[in-house]
C-alpha cells in the first residue's frame, strides 16, 4: 500500500468535519437579517458576523500557515483578533456584509482543503498527528455555535426565529426533587491522556483521592429553584457569600434571566423565540455562580467540585473503569443525550432515560453547562499545547469551571473530561448547576 491509499480515509472524514460544521454554522445564521447579524445586541456578546470571521480566520491561521514550522501566532492578527478587540467594542469594526464574508469562508475552506492533501497525519508533528489540529479548529468552530446562540438569546428587536428541528421526549420520574446519590470516594482518575480530541486543560490524566460524597441525581429544576426565589431566597443575605451578595445589590435581579413574573404566583421563561410558562421539570438555566452557590446554601447543600463532579459523570466504582459520557463510550446519538442545538431549549428532566452515569446520576452532559465550586487551572504536570491562549492565560480564581455542556453544545465539543469556564456573574450562557454534599 502506498501512503496516499492509507491517509485517503483521513482525508475525506475530515474534510466532511469540517463541511459539517460549516453547513451547522450557516444554518443558525440563516434565519437572521445582515443588519441583525452585525448588531451588538449587548455588551457581553460581540456581533454574530464577527463569529463568522473569527471562524475562518482561525482555520485560515491553523490549518494553512501555523502547519508548516513554528507557530507564528495563536490568533490572526488583525479585525478578528479576540485580544486585539474584546467583545462589547466588535460593533464598532468595519465588519463586512453577510454575502463578503461567507465567500471569505469559502475560500479559506479551499485553501484547507488543498493543504489537507498533502499533510502527513500519521507521522507528522504532534500538531497535526492524528489529525488534532483539524479537530481542534472543527471544535472550535461548534464552540462559536454556541457563542452565537447566547447572542441570539440576547438579540434585541425580533426573538431569533430558532429552525427548531427536535422535539425532546417528555421527562420522566426517575427520581424525587433534591434526592442524591452516593459517591463512595476513592482513587479517582481525572482527566485524559488523548491526544487527539482533548484540549490541553483536560490533560494529563491522574488520580486523586476523593472522599465519600452525595451529589444530586437531577440537576436542579425551575420548579426547585422557584421554591427557592418563594422562600425569600433572594432577599436573604445569609445564603449568599460576600462576593455573591454584592453581585446582587449591584445587579438587582430577583431570578434567572429571561424569567418574567406573570400573574401572582407564576413565571413564564424565554428561550428563543418560544415564551411559556414556567416548565417546572426542565432544569434552571441562565443561573450565575453566585446563584446556584446561595440555592446550594440554602438548601443544605454545596456545589461539587469538578473532581466530584467528573467522578460522578465518568467513574465506576465497582469496576473502576472510566467513561468517556455518562452513558459510556459510545459517541453522542439523538437518543442519549439533548445536545446538538437544534431542540432550541432544555429538556425535562428524565426525558434521556439511557443519560445516566454509574453512579445513578441523570442529565450530567447535555441540556445546561453545570457550575462547580473549582476555579479554572491547570492540573498537576499541565503542559500548554499547541498555544498558551487557549487555556493557560484564563488560569486563576477568577474563573469558574463549567462542566458538561448544554442543549446548545455540538456533541464533538463535550465529553466527560471537558472543562469550560466562565466569570461567576455571568448569566448569558446556557448554565445550570446539581448540588452535593459530604456524607
Ligand atoms: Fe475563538
Amino acid at each position: 500500500m502506498n501512503q496516499q491509499t492509507v491517509a485517503r480515509p483521513d482525508v475525506e472524514r475530515i474534510a466532511r468535519l469540517l463541511a459539517e460544521a460549516r453547513e451547522r454554522t450557516l444554518l443558525l445564521a440563516a434565519p437572521v437579517g445582515d443588519d441583525d447579524l452585525r448588531a451588538q445586541h449587548d455588551p457581553l456578546m460581540g456581533p454574530i458576523v464577527w463569529d463568522l470571521g473569527h471562524i475562518a480566520a482561525f482555520e485560515e491561521l491553523w490549518l494553512t500557515r501555523n502547519l508548516d514550522g513554528a507557530i507564528e501566532f495563536s490568533e490572526m492578527p488583525g479585525l478578528y483578533n479576540p485580544f486585539e478587540h474584546p467583545r462589547r467594542v466588535r460593533g464598532a469594526l468595519p465588519l463586512p456584509g453577510i454575502a463578503e464574508c461567507v465567500a471569505a469562508m469559502e475560500e479559506i475552506r479551499a485553501r484547507v482543503l488543498e493543504r489537507l492533501e498533502s499533510v502527513d497525519l500519521a507521522g507528522g508533528p504532534p500538531l497535526v498527528r492524528g489529525g488534532y489540529v483539524y479537530h481542534m479548529v472543527a471544535q472550535h468552530e461548534y464552540q462559536h455555535n454556541e457563542t452565537i446562540l447566547q447572542t441570539l438569546q440576547l438579540k434585541r428587536g425580533e426573538p431569533y426565529r430558532a429552525p427548531r428541528a427536535i422535539v425532546p421526549p417528555p421527562g420522566r420520574e426517575t427520581a424525587a426533587p433534591g434526592a442524591m446519590a452516593r459517591f463512595p470516594g476513592g482513587r479517582v482518575e481525572i482527566g485524559t491522556a488523548d491526544r487527539a480530541w482533548a484540549y490541553d486543560n483536560e490533560r494529563p490524566r491522574h488520580a486523586v483521592a476523593l472522599r465519600p460524597f452525595l451529589i444530586d441525581i437531577l440537576p436542579v429544576t425551575n420548579g426547585d429553584y422557584a421554591a427557592f426565589i418563594d422562600a425569600g431566597g433572594y432577599r436573604e443575605r445569609r445564603w449568599w457569600s460576600d462576593a455573591g451578595w454584592a453581585w446582587l445589590q449591584d445587579a438587582k435581579v430577583d431570578a434567572p434571566k429571561h424569567w418574567e413574573r406573570s400573574g401572582a404566583h407564576g413565571w413564564t421563561a424565554r428561550s428563543m423565540d418560544r415564551t411559556a410558562p414556567l416548565d417546572t421539570m426542565k432544569p434552571v438555566c441562565h443561573v450565575c455562580w453566585h446563584e446556584a452557590e446561595a440555592y446550594a446554601r440554602w438548601a443544605g447543600k454545596r456545589l461539587p467540585t469538578e473532581y466530584e463532579w467528573e467522578a460522578a459523570a465518568s467513574w465506576d466504582p465497582a469496576t473502576g473503569a472510566k467513561r468517556l459520557y455518562p452513558w459510556g463510550d459510545e459517541p453522542w446519538a439523538p437518543a442519549l443525550a439533548n445536545l446538538d442545538q437544534l431542540a432550541f431549549d432544555t429538556a425535562q428532566v428524565g426525558a434521556y432515560p439511557r443519560n445516566v452515569s454509574p453512579i445513578g446520576c441523570y442529565g450530567m452532559v447535555g441540556d445546561v453547562w453545570e457550575w462547580t465550586a473549582t476555579d479554572f487551572g491547570g492540573y498537576p504536570g499541565y503542559e500548554s499545547f499547541p498555544f498558551p491562549e487557549y487555556s493557560e492565560a484564563f488560569f486563576g480564581p477568577e474563573y469558574k469551571v463549567l462542566r458538561g455542556g448544554s442543549w446548545a453544545t455540538r456533541p464533538g465539543a463535550v465529553r466527560n473530561s471537558f472543562r469550560n469556564w466562565d466569570y461567576p456573574i455571568r448569566r448569558q450562557i446556557f448554565a445550570g448547576f446539581r448540588c452535593a454534599r459530604d456524607e
